[in-house]
């Protein structure tokens, strides 16, 4: 079984970086956060923008979250509706984020996660990824690049998909989740000693994703677990 985990900040490329390693790679990848920001969508849809524990309790039997696939897409579904584009919104991945906080809805993310990669050879993103939900991946990334770069990604990003957007606000959302995803108590954001970093600021998708390739060529390699 190959499990790749790659973890970082808001808007840097672990979506993209995903993507290239799993066609390349032959490996079937899960965005964690999707899971996430379909349980912020549940709340946001209900008016709730404070997320309690006790909430997350209350209705976290009433949130069905599943993830299938069509070729390589992940399809995301919300009490079986299809959500994959909705929860692309800026304002549903700072609810995500603050459904993040919250232990329950976080070891529900967990066991999602970790059944997944049981089932596949993968490669999964998050912020917990590396340190949490599989320590002991067979590769692991940590990803970065400026807040600038991130927002302005992030932004292009809305607008291509016809989504209001103010690049400002986006940057003050996104150091406002990275804050949160550090700072929480329970399985916080962190990078482990074993995950390479990559800081992509001056870096295109495809150099990132060339030099990662390399790396987890190498590593699965020196395992044994290179696919011919
Ligand atoms: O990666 P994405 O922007 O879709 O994640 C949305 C939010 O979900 C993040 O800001 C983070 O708070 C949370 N998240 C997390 N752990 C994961 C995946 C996402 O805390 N494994």
């Amino acid at each position: 079984m190959i499990n790749i985990a790659v973890d970082g900040f808001s808007g840097s490329g672990k979506g993209e970086l995903c993507r290239g390693l799993s066609e390349k790679l032959n490996l079937k990848h899960l965005d964690t956060g999707a899971i996430l920001r379909a349980m912020g969508l549940y709340f946001y849809k209900l008016g709730f923008t404070e997320i309690s524990e006790e909430l997350v309790e209350e209705h976290l039997n009433n949130l069905n979250i599943t993830v299938d696939f069509e070729g390589d897409k992940q399809i995301t579904k919300l009490n079986d509706e299809d959500v994959s584009l909705e929860i692309r919104q800026e304002i549903i991945g700072q609810m995500a984020s603050r459904v993040a906080v919250r232990q329950k809805a976080m070891m529900k993310l967990i066991e999602i996660s970790r059944e997944f990669a049981e089932k596949y050879d993968c490669i999964l993103d998050g912020r917990n990824i590396t340190s949490e939900v599989l320590p002991d991946a067979d590769v692991k990334f940590f990803l970065t690049a400026s807040l600038d770069c991130r927002a302005k990604r992030r932004h292009d990003f809305a607008i291509s998909k016809g989504f209001e957007s103010n690049l400002q606000e986006v940057k003050e959302s996104l150091a406002e989740r990275d804050d949160r995803d550090i700072h929480r108590d329970f399985s916080p954001m962190i990078q482990t000693e074993d995950s390479i970093l990559v800081d992509n600021t001056n870096m295109t998708i495809q150099e990132t994703i060339d030099y990662c390739y390399d790396l987890t060529i190498q590593k699965l390699s020196t395992l044994g677990k290179l696919k011919s």
